[in-house]
């Protein structure tokens, strides 16, 4: 048996439902907000993400499929998003739009991670990017828009984690705080982080090597380093959500995992695993970002400030499986034609197709099952209606309508069976 790649999920159709629930959700609250959608490719120049996410990051370091192509060109299945729509908006000119420009996305997402419950090498991310407004308040709106989109989904005990992670005015004195910090413990380091300690001392904070993470925990924190427009701009964002009734905590640790960011960053932790044994629910970012002023000049575009966030569907659905609410279900047919003999199979194969042209979902025989076998199909699938076809029915062209619910029974005939079903529902 062909078994699929670790770390790959199949969505199947019992699990479909929820998955258009929280598309669905995404969609209506990204153009409640006035954003637009954008497609991008699945795979990129592979310079994109090592100039966009940063060379030094894990995601290029240690987690991208990268290949050649037939003509020798390195391409990179996208590890995230948002370093896509920044080329895409300077390919297309639309840095030169009104502003703000307002984009939001679906996407699948590679990355070569040891694979865990909420982790995976094939992820599916809904995310969103707004560009040309630096301004608290633009923040402040990305955020809510997020905090929106995760409360239309129920999901319980969300908390939003907020921090600044400095510009490029104050982030030189904090990179130096760090090269003092982690010299003293270069020989603990991996050998990832005793490379990255010259050149970009901050991505040991988020090395995912557990010794790299117990001496990062004592690591000199950014907020102690912020220049006064970064501090200023924190405390306005702080006042903003606070006025719109957004709770959130300060937490100096949020330093996000990708290059990109300056100021704002951002993360919404909720519980998306149960632990068998002791009970204990496991916590994961649901949904992430911040935002990246140096993003769009670094990748060739003007200079141009954005900010954005993708939350990770994947842990979006579990989140929503541990809140204890009612799951979405596959639709059930209105009807189901059962018929008995040939001519009259052929007579419920075109009442079902006449009442879906008509937007009413009607389900017939056409694996040839017995008269028995398709009426205990037709309560498998849970039809609200049966309609049995046989030759009488035929010749009077009307037959008895079935409620499955309460076994109520109406005669109607061929012709009336749209009107009656649409009044029923
Ligand atoms: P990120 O934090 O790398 O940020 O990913 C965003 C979200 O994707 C995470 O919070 C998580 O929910 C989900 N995610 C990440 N890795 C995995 C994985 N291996 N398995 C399952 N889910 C995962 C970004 O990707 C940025 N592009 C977000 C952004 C947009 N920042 C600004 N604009």
């Amino acid at each position: 048996m062909i078994i699929k790649p670790r770390g790959t999920s199949d969505i199947l159709p019992a699990d479909s439902p929820l998955w258009q629930k929280v598309e669905s959700a995404a969609r209506e609250t990204a153009e409640l907000f006035g954003y637009g959608e954008i497609r991008f490719p699945t795979f990129e120049s592979t310079e994109l993400f090592q100039r966009g996410v940063g060379s030094t990051t894990d995601v290029v370091q240690k987690e991208m499929y990268t290949f050649a192509d037939k003509d020798g060109r390195s391409m990179t299945l996208r590890p995230e998003g948002t370093a896509c729509v920044v080329r895409s908006i300077i390919e297309n000119g639309l840095c030169g739009d009104a502003m703000p420009l307002k984009l939001y996305y679906f996407t699948s997402c590679f990355r070569y991670e040891k694979p865990a419950a909420g982790r995976y090498r094939e992820f599916y991310q809904f995310g969103t990017e707004l560009f040309g407004a630096d301004t608290p308040s633009s923040d402040a709106s990305v955020i809510a828009l997020a905090y929106t989109f995760l409360q239309k989904l129920g999901i319980k005990d969300v908390k939003l984690k907020i921090n600044s992670i400095g510009c490029k005015n104050c982030r030189p004195a904090y990179r130096q705080a760090l090269i003092e910090y982690f010299s003293g413990y270069e020989a603990q380091l991996c050998d990832t982080c005793r490379q990255r300690l010259q050149t970009n001392p901050m991505r040991i904070l988020d090395c995912k090597s557990p010794e790299c993470q117990k001496i990062a925990a004592g690591a000199p924190k950014v907020t102690d380093h912020l220049c006064d427009e970064c501090r200023a701009h924190l405390s306005e964002l702080t006042s903003l959500l606070d006025g719109m009734g957004i709770a959130y905590e300060l937490d100096p640790g949020i330093v996000r995992g990708l290059d990109y960011y300056t100021k704002t960053v951002f993360e919404f932790i909720a519980p998306v695993d149960v632990d068998k044994k002791t009970g204990e629910k496991k916590e994961l970012a649901i949904c992430a970002g911040g935002r990246y002023d140096g993003l769009v000049e670094e990748i060739g575009g003007p200079s141009l400030p954005g900010i954005g966030f993708a939350a990770g569907m994947d842990r979006l659905v579990a989140a929503i499986r541990l809140s204890e609410q009612e799951l979405p279900a596959k639709a059930k047919p209105a009807v189901y034609f059962a018929a008995l003999g040939a001519r009259a199979a052929a007579e419920s194969n075109k009442l079902a197709y006449r009442l879906r042209q008509e937007g009413i979902y009607a389900e017939c025989d056409i694996v040839g099952r017995s008269l028995k076998a398709q009426m205990k199909y037709a309560d498998k699938i849970g039809a609200k209606y049966t309609v049995i076809i046989g030759d009488n029915e035929l010749d009077r062209q009307s037959a008895v309508l079935k409620n499955m619910e309460d076994g109520a029974q109406l005669e109607v005939s061929f012709e009336e069976l749209y009107k009656i079903l649409s009044e029923r529902g």
